[in-house]
Parts: C-alpha cells; sequence; structure tokens
C-alpha cells in the first residue's frame, strides 16, 4: 500500500489552490471515487504525520491520478513546493469510497409516483418524469470538497446515470473545479447539468448549494445524493436528504495520524442501527440498505457507535451520521 509516485505537474489553479498530477499506475488502477491518499509533504520531520488528500480525477491509461488541494498550512504548503520529478511518498488508494449504485431503482418515484414541479425557481427547468430523470444523482458540493465528487461524476457518467452537480464556493476564484466539470460535459451528451452557487454572488446563484438542492428534492427526481463540504453544509444537506427520503453519502473530514485503522485519531461518532434508514415509505422498511461495507442493513442498540474515518469511510450513508 505504501507507494512511490513521481509528480508530474503542478499547476496553481488560483491562489492558494493547486492541481497536482501524479504517476503511480497502482493508485490509478486501483482507486474507486471518494478514497484518498495519505501523503508525506517532506523528506524531513516537520509536519511528521501525513496529510488525506481525495483522489481528484485518474488517468488509467497514463497511470497517473490528480490531486486538488488548498493551502491550509505547513503540510500543504511543502507539498505545493513539489516539482515535475519529485517523487512522492504515499500510502493509498485508502479507505471506503462512494456507492456507485446508489438509489437504483429509485423507491421514492416508485413508491409515491411524484411527478416533478412544472417549475423549481432559481432557473431549475423540471423535464418529463421519464425514467432517466429519476434517476438522476446530485452531487453538492462545498469549497474544496468538489475535488473528489469529480471524480465521482466522471464515473457516474461513465455508468450512464444523469448528474446533476452543484458547486458551491466562497466566492468565483475559490471555484476550482470548473474546467473539469466542462472537460466532462462535453463528452457526455447533455447528462451532466451544472449548477454553481457563490457566498458573495460573485458568479452563478448566491448562497449555499443547500437552496437549489432543497428544490431539487422536493420535487422529488432525486436518485441519490453525495455530499462534500464544510460541516454546516453536510448538517443541512442531510437535513434536506432526511426530510425528502432521499438516500444518500457524505464524505467526511477529520484530522488523521495513521491513516489506515490503527490509532483511533480520526473517530467519529455514528448512528448504531442506521440500516432503518430515513423514515419509509412502506413502514418497517428502510428507504434503501446501504451500508459502507454493502452487507445490508445493520442492526444496533441505537445508542451512537464510533468509527475511524480512514478506514470505515471517508464515506458514509447519511443516515448513519450524527451531524455535529
Ligand atoms: C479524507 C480526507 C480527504 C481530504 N481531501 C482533501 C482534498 O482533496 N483537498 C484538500 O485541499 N484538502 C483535503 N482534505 C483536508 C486536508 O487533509 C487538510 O487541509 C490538510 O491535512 C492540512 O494539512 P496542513 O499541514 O496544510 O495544515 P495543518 O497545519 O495541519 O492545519 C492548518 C489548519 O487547518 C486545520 N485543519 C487541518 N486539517 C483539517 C481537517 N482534516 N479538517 C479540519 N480542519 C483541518 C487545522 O486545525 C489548522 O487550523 C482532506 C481531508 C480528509 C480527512
Ligand atoms: S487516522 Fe489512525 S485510525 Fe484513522
Amino acid at each position: 500500500m505504501k507507494q512511490t509516485g513521481e509528480v508530474m505537474t503542478q499547476t496553481r489553479v488560483s491562489p492558494g489552490y493547486y492541481l497536482m498530477e501524479v504517476r503511480c499506475p497502482s493508485v490509478a488502477d486501483g482507486s474507486h471515487p471518494g478514497q484518498f491518499v495519505h501523503v508525506r509533504c517532506t523528506g524531513g520531520l516537520d509536519p511528521l504525520l501525513r496529510r488525506p488528500l481525495s483522489i481528484h480525477r485518474v488517468n488509467r491509461q497514463h497511470g497517473s491520478f490528480a490531486l486538488l488541494y488548498r493551502v491550509q498550512g505547513k503540510g500543504t504548503q511543502l507539498l505545493s513546493q513539489k516539482r515535475p520529478g519529485d517523487k512522492l511518498d504515499l500510502l493509498g488508494p485508502l479507505g471506503k469510497g462512494f456507492n456507485l449504485s446508489l438509489g437504483i431503482p429509485t423507491r421514492a418515484c416508485i413508491h409515491s409516483g411524484a411527478k416533478p414541479d412544472a417549475s423549481l425557481g432559481n432557473g431549475f427547468e423540471a423535464e418529463p418524469g421519464s425514467a432517466r430523470d429519476r434517476e438522476e444523482a446530485v452531487l453538492a458540493a462545498g469549497g474544496i470538497g468538489v475535488a473528489p465528487l469529480v471524480y465521482l461524476a466522471e464515473e457516474l457518467l461513465a455508468l450512464g446515470r444523469r448528474v446533476l452537480f452543484l458547486v458551491g464556493a466562497r466566492s468565483a476564484s475559490d471555484l476550482v473545479a470548473l474546467g473539469a466539470l466542462e472537460e466532462l460535459q462535453e463528452g457526455c451528451h447533455d447528462r451532466l447539468r451544472v449548477v454553481i452557487c457563490t457566498d458573495d454572488g460573485s458568479v452563478g446563484f448566491r448562497g449555499s448549494v443547500a437552496v437549489p438542492l432543497e428544490e431539487t428534492v422536493a420535487c422529488r427526481r432525486v436518485a441519490a445524493v453525495f455530499a462534500c463540504g464544510p460541516e454546516a453544509m453536510l448538517a443541512r444537506v442531510i437535513e434536506i436528504c432526511r426530510q425528502g427520503g432521499v438516500p444518500g453519502q457524505v464524505s467526511l473530514e477529520a484530522r488523521m495520524a495513521c491513516g489506515v485503522g490503527a490509532c483511533l485519531g480520526c473517530a467519529c461518532r455514528l448512528h448504531s442501527d442506521p440500516g432503518q434508514g430515513w423514515p419509509s415509505l412502506e413502514p418497517g422498511k428502510a428507504v434503501h440498505p446501504g451500508t459502507p461495507d454493502g452487507s445490508g442493513i445493520r442492526t444496533g442498540s441505537g445508542k451512537p457507535v464510533y468509527a475511524k474515518v480512514c478506514r470505515e469511510g471517508p464515506v458514509f450513508d447519511m443516515e448513519e451520521v450524527i451531524p455535529e
């Protein structure tokens, strides 16, 4: 699992944000959207610990993957100084990623028979309620949380799914993945729609991605929601999905040490019986039986349990997450 990658490119995409391409065929071949690599940012002792970064894109043909990161402190600052040809000491791919078939078939629509509203406001045009529309996956990104969701969008599109990508950021200069999304749009025959939101309204809609998400979920066209971003945004996304009975997954962040489940440094609290799902349309049944290991409905005491974000996550079913 310990790998040595080689930096191919290092590009400053916006002040404080970098895109780094790394040649490392084993990560490129073996990774899944939502997984991360644990990177040593320096050959020295400070910082001693590795830093977790999501796999942003993969190019299997070239045996490479990309990281999209914001300079936060010393580790990411040192990482931004790496140049093409430099070696990168990393562990990965690590963790559990997103469930690409979440929400198929779309129980909410099947059981409710709901039809999309004629108008969703905010520029969202409702389309006729065909089965394809109902299978739309919605991705909600806040800030640098966009990094793993681009890889997820690419894989969902490759599976033939429709994707609505809600991209939120503080301001125009924090929208650092629009180029990648345009690339994806070119090859997917209108199956990817992108909606931009900024806190200051400098581009797209003013406000959080929660607003268009709520409107979209309200018309029941959504098969599943996948989200990554700041805690407050994730809490709101989870609430919207719970109220709408829509299955979803979130990628959580935690400070990490070992990155492989050995130190308990990244523990987070979860509901112990997430298999109960959101409030069900059919009494006694979960909206979907997703569990991180794909084994089906869990049983539990109803008391919170602790999970290691690095090993059992970073992606969790929304219904098991206790928003902080
Ligand atoms: C699974 C996972 C995937 C991630 N993917 C990405 C990614 O694709 N792109 C990206 O830019 N960042 C990502 N992060 C966050 C990234 O790991 C941190 O920004 C990085 O570790 C900071 O290291 P540093 O040495 O630069 O900053 P430090 O000096 O360690 O910290 C600087 C400041 O940032 C805060 N901070 C650092 N790490 C975190 C964290 N994980 N959560 C909350 N606050 C933190 C510290 O409290 C401190 O105030 C991810 C985190 C996790 C857990
Ligand atoms: S970072 Fe050590 S258990 Fe997760």
